[in-house]
């Protein structure tokens, strides 16, 4: 198939390219570079020793797009390209909404005007607010967004439904991601934040590497079993899987579908400090301080959907997860400008 993947030279992207590519499908990937580097799809190549096609170009303009499609034909969409850091975007709003939603119907646009009409959508599981019950269902209530990026994630899953209900032709696969980790086990792509991380596994890793000097714990007096907060982290190279078998999926039905990518395991801060020292045999000092706002203690998929509807299930554990960030890191101290 050839398929276009907005956003496939970032962190999560990158990992599906060379996914796509092992298995066969032409790749276009469009992207502004705006969190991202041509490195990353230079060792996409390098990895696969296979070539993709790269177009620099913004989601947000029209005109690229139509050209885009104009100039290729594809049987499916991956949307990857927006803005995630949830502290940029309560400063920025219209910047994220901009981005992550105009840019989202812009690439609707342009693919009903071809005739594309399969997508796949990089959801979150933001998206479920602070949630009741514990382990998360795709049934369970979603719209409690407490950021402007949680709610364009939302606002975003809203459009996609309603344009589904109102064209049965489209099919399109909503996953919400749990918390992304790890890299790819040649080290040679992986996460490469701008500045200091928001995210606490590359936060953790350059502590490891001595690039920060300790981890600041939010909060250890959440109700978790030892008092910091509860994620449900998942390989990225399992993530990336999970949207090739979303692509499979697809192609025998038309609607809009649902589905968590997690593990189903929930891990605490300092169940993640101590894998990460195991795995790079690094101390990670840290210290506690308050709660960060707009955290909730404990977050983890039910991952049954994905299993039954997608024949998809998380393969990598903590050990693996770790492994492969410090890897990563230890390789390429400053990311892709290493
Ligand atoms: P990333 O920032 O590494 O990748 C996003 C890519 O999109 C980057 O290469 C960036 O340059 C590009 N981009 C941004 N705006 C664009 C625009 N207007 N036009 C063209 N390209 C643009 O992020 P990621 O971690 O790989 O996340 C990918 C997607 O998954 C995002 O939509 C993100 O919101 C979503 N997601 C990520 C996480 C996570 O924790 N990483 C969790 C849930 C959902
Ligand atoms: N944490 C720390 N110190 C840090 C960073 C994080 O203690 O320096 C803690 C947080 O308080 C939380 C856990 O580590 O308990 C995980 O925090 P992350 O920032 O790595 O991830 P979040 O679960 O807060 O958020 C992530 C993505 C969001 C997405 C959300 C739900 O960053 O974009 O998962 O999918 F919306």
């Amino acid at each position: 198939m050839s398929i276009l993947v907005t956003g496939g030279a970032g962190y999560i992207g990158s990992h599906t390219v060379v996914q796509l590519l092992e298995q066969g499908h032409q790749v276009v990937v469009l992207d502004n570079f705006s969190n991202s580097s041509r490195e990353s799809l230079v060792r996409v190549e390098a990895i696969t020793r296979k070539k993709l096609t790269l177009i620099e170009g913004d989601i947000r303009c029209e005109a690229t797009l139509s050209k885009v499609f104009a100039d290729h034909q594809f049987s499916a969409v991956i949307h990857f390209a927006g803005l995630k850091a949830v502290g940029e975007s309560v400063a920025k709003p219209v910047m994220y909404f901009e981005n992550n939603v105009v840019g989202t119907l812009n690439l609707v646009k342009a693919m009903s005007a071809a005739g594309v009409k399969r997508l796949v959508f990089s959801s979150s599981a933001t998206v479920y607010g602070e949630p009741e019950q514990m382990p998360i269902t795709e049934l369970a209530p979603t719209g409690g967004t407490t950021n402007p990026y949680g709610t364009s994630k939302y606002m975003v899953e809203r459009i996609l439904q309603d344009v589904c209900r109102a064209d049965s032709e489209w099919s399109i696969s909503l996953l919400r991601y749990f918390n992304p980790v790890g890299a790819h086990e040649s080290g040679l792509i992986g996460e490469d934040p701008n500045g200091i991380p928001n995210n606490l596994v590359p936060y953790v890793s350059q502590v490891a590497i001595g690039k920060l000097p300790a981890l600041q714990v939010y909060g250890n007096d959440y109700s978790t079993p030892d008092g910091t907060g509860v994620r449900d982290y998942i390989h990225v190279v399992d993530l990336a899987k999970g949207h090739l078998r979303a692509l499979e999926f697809l192609e025998k039905r038309t609607g809009c579908f649902v589905h968590n990518l997690g593990t189903g395991l929930g891990y605490s801060v300092l169940d993640m400090v101590k894998a990460f020292e195991a795995a790079s045999k690094q101390e990670v000092p840290y210290t506690i301080v308050p709660r960060r706002p707009g955290d909730i203690a404990v977050c983890y998929a039910d991952t049954t959907l994905a299993k039954q509807e997608l024949g998809w299930e998380a393969q990598l554990g903590l050990v693996e997860m770790m492994r492969d960030t410090w890897n990563w890191q230890s390789k390429n101290p400053d990311g892709y400008k290493s």
